[in-house]
């Protein structure tokens, strides 16, 4: 082991998901078990933003059993941010702050949990510190529901997020099917430029319980096209069940919301998506003249803690202690990644170049998803069906949730 002696800062950007506690917890407890080499565990308030202003708490001072209690508990306990930090040739104003701080505070082990644009942060910080020769080991936690990230199987998040996803697509078909008269039911699902999650969808589907049509961002969206499919649906059957992606656009570019007025943009130039199932069951009320209904699952389904696959928060856990451990064994400018083996579901962890994985995203392959571009094949089922199985760790306190309870003692200056 390579022994680099100082502090840890760890924080979080982007959406959350129902395991970023968990690789919180990963990164915490491992790092509090080499107080030898890591004399203090710090956590950063809303990530980076936090970092910079000194807003940071001191994770040693926090109970076992809380952080403990964080692998059942959704969301971002730290909080989290969108905030892209400028191109340090053009503007280095973040960075020298960065670098105050880490000198005042000797971070040593810099660990980021994110997806793409995380990464991206995480490897400007790496190649800044770099740069100017302040030693620091700097490591990606990779996490989205989007299961987007490339240089990894599958992204902490998505199995919890895929599972909630097909599991409610199962109840709900059920419940659509209940009257003499048919309906249309059009489902919302997040993934603002990749369609693993609402091809989820297709889990429940396999089970004879899911959507007739699914459509993800990987195909251009024509409204026409879905009119069509829908038709020829109704002809067999007077439910229809669509499972759509807050993600498909028009072959014009064009996401659906943006067809009936504005959308706003982040930090990041993303646009502020929803609202894509309420504009289709509109059209389709319109054209076929029966009852519709819109579900946009929104941040339900990267919440849904109660509903987590045990996989993903066991995975989502490893992925935060192994960074630490990589990190302490000489690894920088790296994010964790998993690799799939051959034969019954396991996984490796493997470090793959930050520059390899930031502002790069993994689509669905075209050639597991069907010719029509509605529906998705058995290599998908493959694919995400491991990664939904067991169950949550989630602790219970009559009858609800018992969510941890961190005490956030401020470490830093502010
Ligand atoms: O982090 C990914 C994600 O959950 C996307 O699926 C979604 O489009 C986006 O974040 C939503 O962002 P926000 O939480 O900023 O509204």
């Amino acid at each position: 082991m390579t022994s680099l002696k100082g502090n840890l800062m760890f924080g979080q950007s982007g959406g959350p998901t129902a395991v970023i506690n968990s690789s919180a917890a990963g990164v915490f407890e491992e790092a509090l078990k080499h107080p030898d080499v890591i004399g203090k565990v710090y956590g950063a308030a809303h990530g980076i933003v936090g970092v910079m202003n000194e807003d940071f708490y001191d994770i040693g001072q926090e109970d076992a059993n809380e952080l403990k209690l964080m692998q059942g508990t959704p969301s971002s306990l730290l909080g989290s941010v969108r905030y892209k930090l400028s191109d340090p040739d053009k503007d280095d104003s973040d960075y020298k702050k960065l670098l105050d701080i880490f000198r005042k505070y000797d971070i040593r082990y810099f660990l980021y949990n994110g997806g793409n644009d995380s990464m991206d942060t995480c490897d400007k910080v790496s190649k800044y510190l770099d740069k100017v020769g302040y030693d620091c080991r700097v490591v990606g936690v990779p996490k989205t529901i989007d299961n987007d990230l490339v240089g990894t199987d599958h992204c902490p998040g998505f199995g919890s997020a895929a599972k909630f996803v097909s599991t409610m697509t199962m109840e709900v078909f059920l419940d659509s099917r209940v009257y003499y008269d048919g309906m249309i039911v059009v489902i919302e699902i997040m993934g603002r430029h990749a369609g693993w999650l609402t091809a989820s969808a297709a889990l429940a589907s396999c089970k004879g319980y899911g959507p007739d049509l699914i459509y993800l961002p990987e195909s251009d969206f024509d409204p026409e096209r879905m009119m069509d499919d829908v038709s020829t649906t109704l002809q067999k059957n007077k439910n229809v069940m669509i499972a759509v992606s807050e993600g498909v656009k028009t072959k014009d570019g064009l996401f659906i919301p943006e067809l009936v007025g504005e959308v706003k943009t982040d930090a990041f130039g993303h646009k502020q998506l929803g609202g894509t199932a309420m504009v289709l069951s509109e059209y389709l009320a319109r054209e076929f003249g029966i009852k519709t209904r819109a579900i946009e699952l929104s941040l339900l389904q990267r919440c849904a803690a109660h509903l987590a696959s045990g996989v993903d928060v066991e995975e989502a856990y490893q992925a935060g202690a192994e960074s630490v451990k990589a990190a302490m064994a000489g690894a920088s400018d790296v994010m964790l990644g998993f690799r799939r083996k051959d034969g019954p579901y396991a996984i490796d962890m493997v470090t793959v170049a930050l520059e390899e994985v930031k502002n790069f995203e993994k689509k669905v392959p075209r050639e597991w998803i069907n010719e029509a571009g509605n529906g998705l094949k058995q290599e998908y089922i493959d694919y995400a069906m491991p990664l939904i199985q067991g169950a949550s760790k989630q602790a219970v306190e009559d009858g609800l949730p018992r969510f941890a309870r961190l005490k956030k003692v401020q470490a830093g200056r502010k």
